[in-house]
Order: C-alpha cells, then sequence, then structure tokens
C-alpha cells in the first residue's frame, strides 16, 4: 500500500488492570501491535506506541469489594504486573501510562467540558435502584435477581449468565443488591447522554471511506451498528471510582464518566505524558493533529465499534466549530479474531487461561512470540495448543533457524579462525537462489497490510533456505580438497546469519540481538536505526566483510522443548477442561442443592398449559431471543424466549409447549411477555423446550 503518510502513531486497547493479561490479548493485540512497530522502526519510519491501563470501571470496584481492599489497591496490583509481563516479553512501548493519572483525569475533563459548553449532551432523568443502607447507586453488576426469561435465581443485571440474555436491572424478577442485604429501591437519577445520532452521516461516511482497506470484520460490525441507526449513549455513571463528573450542580454529584468515554481519551492523554518525558510538552500534537500522521488502533473484535463509532464520535464533537487544535481519526483499526487456547476460549473469569507472565516464568519471550505470530487470528479464530507450541520452538525455532546459525558460527570459529573468510559481491548475493529485492518487497507488503502471520512464514521460508544452503554445500567435507570453496560457503552463511538477525527483528528481536551479537557485533538491533535511517533494506545486500572478526564464541539459541518440560502444564490443562466439562455436564456430577421446599398448595399457584406456536420471529437487537404467538385455548399470548440461539422461528411453529400461563406481565427489551414456556438444559448449556406428547388439546392444564 503506498503511505504517504510521514509517520505513524500506533495505539493498543488499554487492558483493564483488574487481572492479568493472558495470551489471547498477547495474540490479539500487543504482540501484532509490537511486530508492526519494530517493522517501521527498522525501515527509519517515525512510530511511537502507546498504550496502558484501563483502570476505571465497575469490575475493578467488585473485585475491590470481593478482597477488601481497595480499587486503587486492584489497579496498582494489576498495572504494575502487566507493565512488567508486556517488557520481558519485548513489546516496547514508548509509553505505557494509566488512566488513574492527573493528566488523563484533565484531558477527560477537557473533553466532557468541551461537549458540555457547547450543548451536545443530552440529559435524561432515569430510575435507578439505590440500595439505602449502603447509601449508593447500584450500577448493573451489583444488582442480582431471578432471570426473567430462564428462571435462574442469581442473574446479573447486566446479564444472566445461565442463559445469556442480556438484561437490565429493572427486568429482573426480585431483584437484591449485592452490597447489603436492603431491598434496592428506585430512585430518579440524572444522566449525561452522547447523541452519537447526531454524527451518523459523518460516522458513515468515516466508514465508508475506509471500507477498502478496513478488515471487512471491522466494516462489518460498523455498519451493523450504523444500519440500525445510532442511539444516544450513557456516558455518566453512579460511581464513586473513576473520573468525577467537573460539574459543580447538585445533579453533578456522586456521578463520574463512563469508563468508555474515558479510557479511549487515555491514548491522548499517555501521548502528552510521552512528550513531557521527551523534554517536548507539544509533541503530542504531531501525533494526533496533523494530518500527516497515520493513526493506528490495534484492538480485539470486542473492542471494535468503541473505537471506530465511539472515539471519533467523540472526536467529532470536540472538533466541531475548531478550525484548529482538531484531532485526526485512525486510518486504521486493525481488529484481531480470537486465538483459542487447546481448542478452547480463554475465560479470565472461569480461570482458563495462560497469564503471560506465568508463561514468561517457564519458557523465553521469542519462542512465545515466535508460535504466536504462527497463530496470529487475523481473519478467523485460531487456536494455540502446547503442542503447536512444542513443534514450532524444536522444528523451526531450534532445528532449522538456531541450527543453522550455531553450525556457521561453529564452523568459522574452528576453521576459519573466527573470520569471515572472503568477501560476497552483490551479484553472489544475488545468485544464491533468494531475490533480495522482491522477497524483502513481499515482507513489508505482508508487515504493512497486518499479514504477520505471513510475515513469519515466510521469514522462516528464508531460515530453511539458509540451512538447506549449509548442509548441500557440506563445507566440512569440501574443505578438505577446496579452501577457497569452503571460504566462500561460510561467508555466504554468515552474511545470511546477518540478513536472518535484521529480518527476524521484528518477531523474535531477543534471538536477533543474540545473533547479532555472536557476529560480532556490541550494538543492539534497535539502536541501529533512526528516523530517515532504514537498516532494513541492509539485508538486500551482504552485511559483512572479509576480515570481520565473529565474537569467538557460540550459544545455543533455542533449547528443545523435552515432553517432560511440558508435563505440569499438559497436566493443568486437562484439569482446566475437566473442570469445564464438569461444569458443562452440569447437575448429573454436581451436588444436587434443591430449592426451599414448597408445599403443594404452592405448586397449585402455578398454572401450567399446553400452548400451540403461532408465530414466531426474531426480536430486534437481542440476538437470545425469539418472540411467539401462542394459543392457549381460546386466548393467543405473546411470550419472549431467550431460546434463538437454539431455534430458528420457523422450527417453532405448530409445536406444542408448557407455559407457565399465570406469571406476572413483564417487558422485556420493549416487548410485552405474558408468561414463559419451559425449558430444559442439555450439554454446553443448550436449551431443549419441553414438547408436551400425546395432547391435541390446547390449553389443557398439565397436573
Ligand atoms: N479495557 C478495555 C477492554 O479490555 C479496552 C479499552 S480500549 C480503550 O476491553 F480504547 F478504551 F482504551
Ligand atoms: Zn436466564
Amino acid at each position: 500500500m503506498p503511505n504517504t503518510f510521514k509517520r505513524t502513531l500506533v495505539t493498543t486497547a488499554l487492558p483493564y488492570a483488574n487481572g492479568p493479561v493472558h495470551l489471547g490479548h498477547l495474540a490479539g493485540v500487543y504482540l501484532p501491535a509490537d511486530i508492526y512497530v519494530r517493522f517501521k522502526r527498522l525501515c527509519g519510519h517515525e512510530v511511537i506506541h502507546i498504550g496502558g491501563s484501563d483502570e476505571h470501571g465497575v469490575p475493578i470496584t467488585i473485585t475491590a469489594d470481593r478482597e477488601g481492599i481497595t480499587p486503587q489497591d486492584v489497579v496498582d496490583r494489576y498495572h504494575a504486573m502487566n507493565a512488567d509481563a508486556f517488557s520481558r516479553c519485548g513489546i516496547s512501548f514508548d509509553y505505557y501510562g494509566r488512566t488513574s493519572s492527573v493528566r488523563h483525569h484533565e484531558t477527560a475533563r477537557e473533553f466532557f467540558l468541551d461537549i458540555e459548553r457547547k450543548g451536545i449532551f443530552v440529559r435524561k432523568t432515569e430510575k435507578l435502584f439505590f440500595d439505602a443502607k449502603a447509601g449508593r447507586f447500584l450500577s448493573d453488576r451489583y444488582v442480582t435477581g431471578t432471570c426473567p426469561v430462564c428462571g435462574s435465581p442469581d442473574a446479573n443485571g447486566d446479564q444472566c449468565e445461565q442463559c445469556g440474555t442480556h438484561l437490565s436491572p429493572l427486568e429482573l424478577i426480585e431483584p437484591k443488591s449485592k452490597l447489603s442485604d436492603a431491598k434496592p429501591e428506585l430512585r430518579d437519577t440524572l444522566h449525561w447522554y452522547f447523541p452519537l445520532g447526531r454524527f451518523q452521516k459523518q460516522l458513515e461516511s468515516y466508514v465508508e471511506s475506509h471500507r477498502e482497506t478496513w478488515r471487512q470484520n471491522v466494516v462489518n460490525y460498523s455498519r451493523t451498528w450504523l444500519n440500525q441507526g445510532l442511539a444516544d449513549r450513557a456516558i455518566t455513571r453512579d460511581l464513586s471510582w473513576g473520573i468525577p463528573l467537573p460539574l459543580d450542580e447538585a445533579e453533578a454529584r456522586g456521578k463520574v464518566l463512563y469508563v468508555w468515554f474515558d479510557a479511549v481519551l487515555g491514548y491522548i492523554s499517555f501521548t502528552k505524558e510521552w512528550a513531557e518525558l521527551q523534554g517536548d510538552p507539544e509533541r503530542w500534537k504531531r501525533y494526533w493533529q496533523d494530518p500527516d500522521t497515520r493513526i493506528v488502533n490495534f484492538i480485539g473484535k470486542d473492542n471494535v465499534v468503541f473505537h471506530t463509532l465511539m472515539f471519533p464520535a467523540i472526536l467529532m464533537a470536540w472538533n466541531e466549530g475548531r478550525s484548529e487544535g482538531r484531532y485526526e481519526l485512525a486510518d486504521n483499526v486493525p481488529a484481531s479474531e480470537f486465538m483459542n487456547f487447546e481448542g478452547r476460549k480463554f475465560s479470565k473469569s472461569r480461570n482458563y487461561a495462560i497469564y503471560l507472565g506465568e508463561f514468561l516464568d517457564r519458557f523465553p519471550a521469542d519462542t512465545l512470540r515466535y508460535s504466536i505470530a504462527m497463530n496470529y487470528p487475523e481473519n478467523k479464530d485460531t487456536d494455540f495448543s502446547w503442542t503447536d507450541f512444542q513443534n514450532r520452538t524444536n522444528g523451526e525455532l531450534a532445528d532449522t533457524l538456531g541450527n543453522f546459525i550455531k553450525r556457521s558460527v561453529d564452523f568459522t570459529n574452528s576453521r576459519f579462525d573466527g573470520e569471515v573468510p572472503s568477501d560476497i559481491s552483490a551479484e553472489e548475493w544475488n545468485l544464491l537462489g533468494i531475490d533480495w529485492q522482491e522477497s524483502l518487497g513481499r515482507l513489508a507488503e505482508a508487515y504493512d497490510g497486518f499479514h504477520f502471520r505471513e510475515a513469519a512464514t515466510q521469514t522462516m521460508e528464508i531460515a530453511r533456505f539458509a540451512n538447506r544452503f549449509l548442509t548441500e554445500a557440506e563445507p566440512w567435507k569440501v574443505i578438505k580438497v577446496d579452501r577457497e570453496a569452503a571460504a566462500r560457503t561460510m561467508a555466504i552463511s554468515l552474511n545470511l546469519c546477518h540478513a536472518l538477525s535484521l529480518l527476524f527483528y521484528p518477531v523474535i528481536p531477543e534471538t536477533c540481538d543474540r545473533i547479532r551479537a555472536m557476529l560480532g557485533f556490541d550494538d543492539a538491533i534497535g539502536s541501529l536505526s533512526s528516523p530517515g535511517v532504514p537498516v532494513w533494506e541492509a539485508a538486500a545486500l551482504p552485511g559483512l566483510s572479509k576480515g570481520h572478526r565473529l565474537k569467538g564464541s557460540s550459544e545455543i539459541l533455542f533449547s528443545k522443548i523435552e515432553q517432560a518440560d511440558l508435563e505440569p502444564e499438559l497436566e493443568k490443562i486437562a484439569r482446566l477442561l475437566a473442570e469445564a466439562e464438569k461444569r458443562e455436564a452440569g447437575a448429573q456430577q454436581q451436588k444436587m442443592t434443591f430449592r426451599p421446599e414448597i408445599t403443594f398448595d404452592d405448586f397449585q399457584k402455578v398454572d401450567l398449559r399446553v400452548a400451540r406456536v403461532l408465530e414466531c420471529e426474531p426480536v430486534k437487537k437481542a440476538s437470545k431471543l425469539l418472540k411467539m404467538k401462542l394459543q392457549v385455548g381460546s386466548e393467543e399470548r405473546q411470550v419472549l424466549s431467550g431460546i434463538a440461539q437454539y431455534y430458528k422461528p420457523d422450527e417453532m411453529v405448530g409445536k406444542h409447549v408448557l407455559l407457565v400461563a399465570n406469571l406476572a406481565e413483564r417487558t422485556i427489551r420493549g416487548e410485552l411477555s405474558q408468561g414463559m414456556i419451559l425449558a430444559v438444559e442439555g450439554k454446553d448449556g443448550r436449551l431443549f423446550v419441553v414438547e408436551p406428547q400425546g395432547t391435541e388439546i390446547i390449553g389443557n392444564s398439565v397436573q
């Protein structure tokens, strides 16, 4: 892709400082971004990588409550842990900030106030649960109760874990506060909404103008939202943890900015903090307010609309009415799919994960970086397995790359006195069987197009070529009859080592520096290039001349991973998988706990009827729900049910079902539900609608 930008700002999604980052995060966001940034730097391009911790949001206060510590304790712990893990993994941030910083609070306030002053926010009063005992409004996650869809007794205020339905706390039956035993009461509360719809047209043209260059998933997610019409989004919350609303009004008291409103602005605040550290506080503007800068946001697919719609809309609101100090929008938002782990989704809440720090305690960063680059979930979900990791480390890194480098260096040390024994002409270099210009061009295209698996694969191909070249040339035999020919072979091999040290640098930087050291250099590759000084292209020419001295000793670049090394990991994974399966097999294996006893009279209160499905259709914006029209005797009822994942609307029509006919009416997602149909849970949480047999008489009661 022709790149006319003068410089690049790379940002990576800010991980919540609410837990350790795992390999899924690394694969989707941080490693690809780092590979990209290292490649651009090597090309002499001016680029900075900005990231940091997202330190606000309700999950953090929940962790703090659970552990009896303060939210600040929580974020201090995980910010330090994640910054350390990233640094051990070689993720070369230019700056790694935190959203609890003074500068960030100030930036977020500035944005809020600008948009508030322009009269863009819409204020709305809504009803929210309040815990009078705790003296706090209860955000969705602090309310629990019975799920209106599946009847599970401990659904959360935002979602029922049992059936997956997205809920609002108002939909819960018998809502309870998680903070105390007080019965939550509804109180009025005022909130500030961002009217995304006001920017609908601008956002549409923003997305459409990038439809050729953005990944399909990014365009599609954004279009789906745009097509539904953009609604107002609340950007304030009744919470004590976060950035307080910077308004004096009584109604603003006790409110903070919604975490997503402030988090995306973290990219800007952190660039400011970085600039201050450079001794040039205004320097951030050249990255955010100069159309010559290319902004690239690396994210996971679950963050797409926040980056293609929300964040741009906030910047559009800021830019409104300004001719100076306008912010530029991202040129690309490479969102990854997910990398699974041994066939299953990583899940922090279920503790089904390998954490980055833990991994690096056991295995070197570059073995992980390489394996993950080869599993980069670019267009579809991929899978990380221990066996794949072992095969790639042993077969590709150790046997191919490591073996080639060591043989080249060792033989030169022992037979040529540790010196490059010959000069290689550019012509000879080009006649080897690699078209260097073409190869480098293809690699650059892969990197620039964010095709990192492709780039790593092509580079390993070059290592394979080099390894084969040395094996087939057999200098250890040839030297006995033709020392000059063996010298040329070794000179070529050493130059291939040198080229590989540059070409592999974006993916396995630490290893490449070790190769460079063995080749007798005492500078690190990262220090060679600076803006305007390309080093990458040097790989297209022989970089070592006759007489250049190697370090004189060699080292093993990759030790093989033995089966015994993996045993503890495989045992752990077997345990985690067994736990997951047990959870899924559900009731059978679990100790049975039943709800409190009821009397026959209690049971008699439930009026169960046979009903027939007349019509059935999906519910807009509620992917789990089906809306059905039922016939019960002479009556018709409308019922919503959380079975959309398991039944197509057509399949339901004509079925006989069991209806709880005297359940109080409820409104779910703006739709009336007059009762509930019964379903049983099968494997993997799949629901099966109960279909009474042997009766054609609709409306009959169930005894
Ligand atoms: N903390 C969010 C998450 O982990 C991502 C925030 S990205 C940012 O999903 F843009 F808001 F910073
Ligand atoms: Zn449910």
